[in-house]
C-alpha cells in the first residue's frame, strides 16, 4: 500500500480527482496518509477533512523565520511517513534538506508541456498567460519528480491540449485541468503504486 501525502495551497481540485480516483478503483494500492498545506484558508483542506483524511496546516506565520517554517513543514511530513510525497498546487519553494530526504518520492503537476512556460515565475495563472501570449498552439500538463531545480526533474507523464480562438488565462486553465491535470496526476500516482515507474540517468522511465 502506498502512503501519499499530498501538499496544497489553494482549492484542491487536483487532490479531489486524486481521492475520486482511489473511491472509482483507478488508483489502487494507495490511501492518502494525509494533506498538508502552507495556507490555513486552503479549501483542500476541507475537502480532506470532509472525507475524514488527517488534514494539517504549516503556516510561515507560525514562524520567526523560514528555516524554523521549513524545519516544522518537514517534520510534520516525516510524522506521516509517506512513500510518496505529491505537490497538487503547492506554492511552496521546497528546501534542499526536503528534496534530498526525498529523493525519487516527490511529484508535482504543473499547467503546461514542459520544458515550455516553467521555471522561475511561472505558477497559476501566469503559465497560461505566457501561452496565450506566445501563441502556442498546444499546451498541456505534466508531472515530474521534483529535484533541486524548478520544474526541471524526471518527467513521468504529460498530456497535451489544444489552445481554442478567443481563450483567457482563465478558460485555458480550466480546460488543462479538465483535459490534462485531472487524468495525468492521478495516472502517475497509480503507475508508481503498482511499481511501474523508475527512476534512471535523470529519465523516468514507464513500463505499463
Ligand atoms: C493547478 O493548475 C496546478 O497545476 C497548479 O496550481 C493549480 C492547483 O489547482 N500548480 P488545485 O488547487 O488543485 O485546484
Amino acid at each position: 500500500m502506498l502512503n501519499l501525502a499530498v501538499c496544497v495551497s489553494g482549492g484542491g481540485t487536483n487532490l479531489q480527482a486524486i481521492i475520486d480516483a482511489i473511491d472509482g478503483g483507478s488508483i489502487t494500492n494507495t490511501r492518502i496518509t494525509a494533506v498538508i498545506s502552507n495556507n490555513a484558508g486552503a479549501y483542500a483542506l476541507e475537502r480532506a477533512k470532509s472525507r475524514g483524511i488527517e488534514a494539517a496546516c504549516i503556516s510561515p506565520k507560525q514562524f520567526g523565520s523560514r528555516e524554523e517554517f521549513n524545519q516544522a513543514f518537514l517534520e510534520k511530513l516525516d510524522s506521516y511517513q509517506p512513500d510518496l510525497v505529491v505537490l497538487a498546487g503547492f506554492l511552496v519553494v521546497l528546501p534542499e534538506m526536503m528534496i534530498k530526504k526525498y529523493k525519487d518520492r516527490i511529484i508535482n503537476i504543473h499547467p503546461s508541456l514542459i520544458p515550455s512556460f516553467c521555471g522561475k515565475g511561472y505558477y497559476g495563472l501566469k503559465v497560461h498567460e505566457g501561452a496565450l501570449k506566445r501563441g502556442v498552439k498546444v499546451t498541456g500538463a505534466t508531472v515530474h519528480f521534483v529535484d533541486e531545480g524548478t520544474d526541471t526533474g524526471p518527467i513521468l507523464l504529460q498530456q497535451p491540449v489544444a489552445v481554442e480562438p478567443g481563450d483567457t488565462p482563465e478558460t485555458l486553465q480550466r480546460r488543462v485541468m479538465e483535459q490534462a491535470e485531472w487524468k495525468i496526476l492521478p495516472k502517475a500516482i497509480d503507475l508508481i503504486a503498482n511499481g511501474k515507474v523508475r527512476v534512471e540517468g535523470g529519465k523516468a522511465l514507464v513500463s505499463e
